[in-house]
């Protein structure tokens, strides 16, 4: 008897221990976690992860640009972060002459760096709970409450910003506004590109191995952020002197195996974790589907040019990539939902909660979120379609350089057709629908504005017009209703679960996410191992194949032998979302282990349930860093200037 007691509590242990590592957490609240963190074999303190006092982990991790993380690997502002982060500074620093995208690029010395124009690496240097302070006073009937609070919020945000010195501060909602965080950050703006791999390096496996594992992708650039004499932010100038941080990565060369604590430290962008069960319903089963059909449209179209033409292929690249990258992640995200049965789950959960809250304030409270969903519904599918076509015809936004117009004219006839037969006449813009009348239809409409890109242009201005006017505005008043139940269904969440460790919503700020090195099962029968080596590189290795013909050299190193096993990629349970791209992946002593870049696919629904058997983030190994930059591409000054746990 009491050996099964034990192994029903050891199961139970195992159990919680598995779904902990869900979450990402706020840095300034880690005391919170770090005992669970500990058990799970962290060896350092809260004060090492998050410290205003002195020097911590956060000093070396920065949001770069504004919607990627990167971190600090050497004394003189060295920094690592995603090849696709750095994408467009490469791409605008590449010429048919110098073609960093094809061929990569390494500064051999400073004043090889490239500067950037508008792009800005960010600091935290604070996060405080300021929802005492923002909310006094006020109550859930405070007339006017959003604008008071947000009349508030600038006030803040103004008296704190200081331009000179690069200080910049924002306050951020956290749980639909049952706290309030103040972010104080300084802004370098001379941040100047040092190098990266060739994009076959960088981005390979392109967009038919993204959001996949097993992966190979040595997805990685770096930059230097230069700072004024002072050490303070400045506009670029070639006075300048390579910023001296606080905190910097020490880099971990022994490597990592299975069931290795990992920790991740950056910006996860946006998620959703505790919403209504219609509203899982709108993502999974209306709109992620609706959209991917549209795209799929759109990705045949583009596909089938760029595959006859390689000056096409080229032209089109960046665009086939975006569209294709939310393209994949939404058939994951709604494949999950569906394969989790995440709706019932939530509507299960639901009636618990309703259970309890019998004559409590938050009886009824579902309910009304989800008539409001239903009343929501027709209006958002109908500004999400307008998004998906009529915004995605390149006519309506003419003066890209890569514009190739019959891919144009054929997506947006399948767009605008779509668009009609799918959005209801009463949701379109009236001028739309007059537009169509007096062409006959669509396609005599599709004739009109690509024979007169004045009849393209009135259309979309007077369409977009009422869009806003009219459609945006009744989606905007909805969606603030329901945000208003959520607060409220928010609270009684947390007081329905007393016990539970709640966490916020990622908001692009600055998160602590733990878990540990682990495979998958993908599918019955199937077993994914969590590292990837450079001999799966060489398997998928194939010059007829854009997204698999690796740079020769690359070839050449590997055929003197001996490096079939120098790691590439590994997998992890850290709860990741967009935003994350280029996050230090830390292990238990505070080392640099890798850099962030992915999750697999069968688990992007992540952004709206995590599930430990599913959820796996996507990493570089730091060490195929150190075997590119050494044998590959001779890159002996940058190594100098890391530090080596030794
Ligand atoms: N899926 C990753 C992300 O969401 C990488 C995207 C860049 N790579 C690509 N093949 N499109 O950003
Ligand atoms: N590639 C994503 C990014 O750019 C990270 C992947 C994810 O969504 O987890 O942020």
């Amino acid at each position: 008897m009491r050996k099964i007691f034990t192994a029903i509590a050891a199961i139970a242990i195992a159990a919680t221990t598995a779904s902990a590592d869900e979450g990402m957490w706020l840095p300034a609240l880690v005391s919170q976690r770090i005992a669970d963190m500990q058990a799970k074999g962290f060896k350092l303190s809260a004060e090492d992860v998050y410290s205003i006092n002195q020097a911590s982990l956060k000093d070396a991790v920065v949001l770069f640009g504004k919607g990627c993380t990167g971190e600090l690997i050497s004394g003189e502002g060295l920094l690592i972060t995603n090849h696709h982060c750095g994408f467009r500074q490469i791409q605008s620093h590449s010429s048919v002459e110098h073609d960093y995208l094809k061929d990569g690029y390494w500064a051999l010395s400073r004043d090889m760096e490239l500067p950037n124009n508008g792009l800005t690496v960010s600091f935290l240097d604070r996060m405080d709970d300021v929802t005492a302070v923002l909310l006094k006073d006020i109550t859930d009937e405070t007339p006017d409450r959003n604008a008071v609070i947000s009349k508030r919020i600038k006030e803040m945000e103004t008296s704190l910003r200081d331009e000179k010195s690069g200080i910049e501060a924002s306050v951020e909602k956290l749980f639909y506004g049952n706290q309030y965080f103040l972010f104080v950050y300084r802004v370098y703006k001379d941040v100047r590109f040092v190098g990266a791999p060739a994009s076959s390096i960088g981005k390979f496996g392109g967009d038919t191995d993204n959001w996949m594992w097993p992966r190979h992708t040595g997805d990685f650039s770096m930059f230097r952020i230069y700072a004024d004499k002072n050490n303070n932010p400045a506009e670029y100038s070639k006075d300048n002197v390579p910023y001296t941080p606080k905190r910097f990565f020490k880099i971990e060369r022994r490597g990592v195996k299975e069931g290795d604590f990992t920790f991740i430290y950056g910006y996860p962008g946006s998620t959703r974790e505790y919403i209504h069960s219609e509203g899982v319903r709108y993502v999974g089963e209306v709109s992620d589907p609706a959209k991917i059909a549209l795209r799929t449209r759109r990705l045949e179209i583009m596909q089938r040019y760029m595959g006859a033409d390689p000056r096409i292929r080229i032209m089109y690249a960046a665009k086939q990539a975006s569209v294709a990258n939310a393209w994949k992640k939404w058939q994951g995200e709604s494949g999950g939902i569906a394969r989790n049965s995440t709706v019932e789950a939530k509507r299960e959960y639901e009636a618990r909660f309703n259970a309890w809250a019998k004559g409590t304030k938050y009886e009824g409270l579902t309910d009304k979120i989800g008539a409001k969903y239903a009343e929501l519904e027709p209006y958002m599918l109908a500004y999400e379609y307008f998004n998906e076509t009529v915004r995605a015809c390149e006519i309506f936004a003419p003066k890209d350089k890569d514009y190739y117009r019959p891919i144009d004219e054929e997506s947006t006839r399948a767009m605008l057709n779509a668009y009609y037969d799918n959005v209801d006449a009463g949701l379109r813009p009236p001028y739309f629908n007059e537009a169509v009348s007096s062409c006959g239809g669509v396609d005599g409409l599709v004739d009109a504005i690509f024979a007169d890109q004045a009849k393209a242009d009135s259309l979309y201005a007077r369409s977009l017009g009422w869009v806003k006017s009219d459609l945006l505005k009744k989606v905007l008043a909805i969606n603030g209703s329901i945000n208003t139940l959520y607060r409220n269904y928010m609270r009684g969440q947390m007081e329905f679960e007393p016990d539970k460790a709640f966490y916020p919503d990622a908001n692009l700020t600055l998160r602590v996410a733990y878990g540990r090195i682990a495979g998958y099962e993908p599918r019955d029968g199937v077993y994914y191992y969590p590292v990837s080596t450079l001999k799966g590189i060489i398997e998928k290795d194939n010059p007829e194949i854009y997204d698999y013909n690796i740079p020769q050299r690359l070839r050449d190193v590997y055929a003197q032998g001996g490096y079939e096993n120098v790691p590439v990629c590994f997998i992890a349970t850290n709860h990741t979302s967009g935003g994350n791209s280029g996050s230090p992946v830390i292990n238990a002593e505070g080392n640099l282990i890798g850099v962030n870049f992915d999750r697999v696919w069968e688990g992007t629904m992540s952004d709206i349930a995590f599930d430990p058997s599913f959820c796996r983030n996507i990493c570089l190994d730091i060490r195929y860093v150190l075997f590119l930059l050494d044998k590959v591409y001779g890159a002996q000054n940058i190594l100098d200037e890391l530090t080596f746990v030794d």
